[in-house]
Parts: structure tokens; sequence; C-alpha cells
């Protein structure tokens, strides 16, 4: 499957040595003002940083909306963005043609099509991320007309944890870091990963600001089902908490409610979705990335053809895909809570004609 959302729809194509990635975003209201230097700073801040353990791959990711907007104004038509890809070295995948990277999707993908794009790994790549990262960005736009706000940032990275949360600090964060006391820790916990041509894996913290309450679909469309699902189904991530999460289960009633007062709720531990529908507070979710599959140290495997083989990975790879995945995990949040505000206040917004009036 390629697609999804129900009245956002968002479609991606494009594998990761191809001639692009790009998406097709159908659904979104005529009349929503499309900034396109937005959209292009989202793709920028997904862009590899180097000394943050990015992969050395150099893309511009240079946006190139392909139709659905005039004049700067969505039309209601579907927006197709392409995004070129530029910087392709397929040979250093030559050695991968009949051999399985571990943890990567190149073993199931074989055996599910019976035939692969080795080069970077095809569309299980995460270059394709770029795609969403566009269609997210969208959705961003769609959701300040509400006065709804997406932030991410780096809790964790290989089991370094930071305390506080401070997503304006995590903005300008080489690597995305909540918590600037923990950054030089985390920053060097990566370096010792790639030092040792290992990875490491991360904990991403996302929150969406100024989300009304009502939005979600009970029983089989929940808010929090949804999001999960969104999360999930981003390349590397394993785990993904709602609120206090997975701590809740170590919690008593006591402990985890959060109780209100007229001024709203005196805790979060929810995570702003109670039964399956926005309560207006913010919507918290923690996402659990894994280290890199691609490493560049020895490792046992099989090819194709079932022989036992050992590989050391070539190509350029980060060493920490949750950095950068922080950016993906914010595009799929503000995709699933745009689609939902559709779904929930009809797919012509009023108040969208109001701002293109006043353009
Ligand atoms: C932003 C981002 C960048 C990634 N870059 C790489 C990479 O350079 N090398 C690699 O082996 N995996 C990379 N991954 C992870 C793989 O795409 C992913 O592990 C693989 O598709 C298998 O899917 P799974 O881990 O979800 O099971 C990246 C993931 C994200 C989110």
């Amino acid at each position: 499957m390629n697609s999804f959302g129900s009245k956002l729809i968002l479609t991606t194509f494009g594998e990761s040595h191809g001639r692009g990635v790009g998406c097709v975003l159908d659904g979104v209201p005529a009349g929503l003002i499309i900034d396109e230097a937005f959209i292009q700073s989202e793709l920028d801040r997904r862009k590899p940083r180097a000394k943050a353990g990015g992969t050395a791959r150099e893309e511009s990711d240079r946006a190139e909306i392909l139709s659905g907007v005039f004049e700067g104004v969505a039309t209601g038509a579907p927006i197709a963005i392409f995004i070129a890809n530029m910087s392709v070295k397929s040979g250093d995948y030559d050695e991968l043609r009949e051999v399985f990277r571990p943890s990567h999707a190149d073993y199931s993908w074989f055996m599910k099509y019976g035939v692969r794009d080795h080069r970077g790994g095809g569309r299980s790549s995460a270059r394709e991320s770029a795609a969403r990262v566009a269609g997210g960005a969208i959705a961003k736009l769609l959701l300040q007309t509400i006065g709804a706000k997406v932030e991410s940032g780096v809790a964790a990275v290989g089991g370094v944890w930071g305390e506080a949360e401070d997503f304006e600090y995590a903005k300008n964060s080489l690597i995305f870091a909540l918590d600037k006391d923990k950054e030089q820790a985390q920053i060097a916990a990566i370096d010792a990963a790639k030092r040792d041509l290992d990875s490491i894996g991360a904990v991403v913290k996302i929150r969406a600001t100024g989300v009304p309450a009502g939005l979600g679909e009970p029983l089989y469309g929940k808010l929090d089902a949804k999001l999960a699902e969104a999360i999930m189904g981003i390349n590397a991530v394993k785990a993904v908490e709602i609120g206090s999460g997975v701590a809740a289960s170590a919690m008593r009633g006591g402990e985890h409610n959060d109780q209100m007062n007229a001024e709203g709720f005196l805790s979060a531990n929810a995570g702003g979705v109670l039964g399956g529908v926005s309560s207006g507070a913010d919507i918290k979710i923690t996402a659990h990335f894994k280290p890199t599959p691609s490493i560049f140290k020895p490792q046992k495997t099989i090819d194709i053809r079932g022989a036992e083989r050992v590989i050391a990975i070539k190509g350029r790879h980060d060493s920490c895909v949750g950095i950068r995945g922080a950016v993906v995990c914010e595009a799929m949040t503000a995709l699933v809570i745009a689609d939902m505000l559709l779904a929930n206040m009809g797919s012509k917004l009023a108040h969208i004609k109001t701002i293109y009036g006043s353009k």
C-alpha cells in the first residue's frame, strides 16, 4: 500500500536510486495558502546532518510542485510534489545485489516480491520519507489555520536520556536534542557508535498543541490508533507510546488519572486522547527508533541462494536514523490530525476562505 488517509490522502512514489521520490496529496481544501518556502524548509530539516551522524549522501531535496496550486493557493485538485534524486552512487550497492543486509527490508521484501531494486534499498529506503515530509508540510499549513502545530525532539540516543523537554531548544540543536544538558553526551554516543563502525538507536518525542477537542472516529478510527499506526509505519520505528505509554501499566489510577479543574487537565498521562477522541490537551507521542541496519562492521548473512556470507556494508548511511526520523514523525502526526480535522469538519473549511480572502 502506498496511500494513507481518508479525507486527506497521501500517496507516495519513487525509490532511493530512481529518478526521484514524490507525493500526491489529495483532499487539500481549496483556498489553503501553500507556502512553498515552508515546504522546502521542512525538507531541509530532514536532510542529513553529517556532524550528527547523518549519511554523507548530499541531496538538494528541492521540492517541485507539479499540480494543484495556482498563484500560491490550493485549487482543491491533487497536489503533486516531485523531489529529484541527484546524489546517487549505485555502485556502492553492487555487492548487495544478491546479499541481504541484516535488519533491513532486503530479505523480507525479496521473499514477498522475488525481485528487488538493491540500489540503496529501492522503495524500502527512507529516501521515501522525504515525500512524507513534503505532504506533512501541507498538513501542517492546514493545521496552522486552526492554530495547531506539531513539534518534535530527541529525548534519548542509545540509552542516554535527557530530562528536559525543551521543544524550542530542539529546533536549533544539531541532533534535535530536547535537553541541552544531555546534548553533548548524546552526540558523543553517536560518534562512538560511528567510530566502532556501528549504529545507534534513539527515542523521539512528538507534541501537537492547539488540537481542538473532538477529533477522532470511534470505534475503529480512533485518533490514538491512527497516530500509532502512522508512526509505527515509519522506517526503523519499533515502538510507539501515547501519553505515559508503557509506564501506565506500572501506575495506580490515582497517579495516572488526569484530574480536571475549570482550566483543564492537571496532568498529561492520557497524551491528549481519551476514548479515541482528542481531549483538547496536548497530544504526546513517543517513538522508539532502532539502530540503523546498514553498519560497516562485518556481519553474518545469506545470499539469495541461501549460501552463508559475511558482509561489511559500504555506502552512505546515517549512524542514528532517529535524528532525521523526528522530522518524519512530525509529518505523519500532522497528516493524521489534519485528516481527522477534515473528516470531522467537512472538506471545505470556512475559515480557510477567510484566510484566502485576506491574502
Ligand atoms: C530518516 C531515516 C533514514 C534512514 N536511513 C537509513 C540508512 O542510511 N541506512 C539504513 O540501513 N537504514 C536507514 N533507515 C532505516 C531503514 O529504512 C529501515 O530500517 C528499513 O527500511 C527496514 O524497515 P524496519 O526497520 O522498519 O523494519 C532510515 C530510516 C529513517 C527514518
